[in-house]
């Protein structure tokens, strides 16, 4: 049983819309051509594929992507947009479901590993990703750096967007490494919509040490799709981890 939220109808009927931003080309483009490089033409899978905001237009690329994912509401509203011989999904965990294949790439977008809300299951993450790739392939992760340098002494909310269409703002619990995004949004009618969303926080390093569990080695880090340079006021990384060429290489636990 995993300790994700799920993501039911309301929320998959809204997300494209909520998350309009995140389709902006700008933002988009880049990451596409980040992961098809380093796909390199072999296929991918994407844990937490959601509606296929990255999937769709990395499989137009030429990229073979299959998807795991857990709201069978968000595959729903993807396969509104592509049929499963297209982009195929298995509904499930990506902490535990397996497809059948080995691909060059595994990648979670967005923050994503966050909504596994325990270690464990993180950790379990990883292996699942190193199950999944073929020797040589690489494992990405985009994360953000948990901002917790912004919290002043005291206090345990940091506000990530103020609009007036949005006020977003995430809770720390610096103890469990639990915490909370919360979503006002004001809607065409005028009214006012709460939603929220929990996560574990992560930070870089210990992101390594389950890489390292699962047998994978860091290649690259950088702050974004861009390929700019990681540096401590970085806001997210983007991780690239390797499987060995050689396939029989340790992997602990
Ligand atoms: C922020 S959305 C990202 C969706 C998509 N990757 C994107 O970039 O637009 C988070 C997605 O993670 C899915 N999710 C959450 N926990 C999951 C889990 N344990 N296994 C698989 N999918 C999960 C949610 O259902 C949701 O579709």
């Amino acid at each position: 049983m995993t300790s994700s939220d799920l993501w039911d109808e309301e929320t998959a009927a809204r997300y494209d819309e909520f998350s309009a931003e995140m389709f902006a080309p700008g933002v988009l483009e880049p990451a596409v051509e980040f992961l098809a490089r380093l796909a390199d033409g072999g296929p991918a899978l994407e844990f937490a594929i959601g509606t296929g905001r990255v999937a769709i237009p990395l499989a137009a690329r030429g990229i073979p992507v299959t998807g795991i994912e857990l709201s069978q509401p968000m595959v729903d509203r993807l396969r509104r947009k592509v049929p499963a011989e297209q982009v195929p999904v298995v509904v499930g965990d990506m902490a535990t479901t397996t497809v059948p294949g080995r691909f060059s790439l595994v990648y979670v977008v967005w923050n994503t590993i966050g909504n596994l809300r325990t270690q464990d299951e993180q950790v379990q993450c990883f292996r699942n990703a190193a199950r999944h790739l073929s020797p040589g392939g690489r494992f990405v992760i985009e994360l953000e750096v948990p901002s917790l340098r912004r919290l002043p002494p005291g206090q345990s909310a940091v506000p990530f967007e103020v609009t007036d269409r949005h006020v977003g703002f995430d809770t720390y619990d610096m103890v469990t490494q639990q915490a909370t995004s919360h979503h006002y949004r004001r809607l065409d009618d005028g009214s006012v919509r709460y939603g929220d969303h929990n996560f574990r926080y992560i930070w870089p390093a210990e992101c390594d040490l389950m890489a390292r569990l699962a047998g994978l080695t860091l290649e690259q880090r950088v702050a974004g799709w861009d390929g700019s340079p990681f540096t401590s006021d970085s806001e997210s990384h983007v991780s690239v981890w390797r499987k060995p060429l050689d396939a029989s290489a340790h992997v602990s636990g």
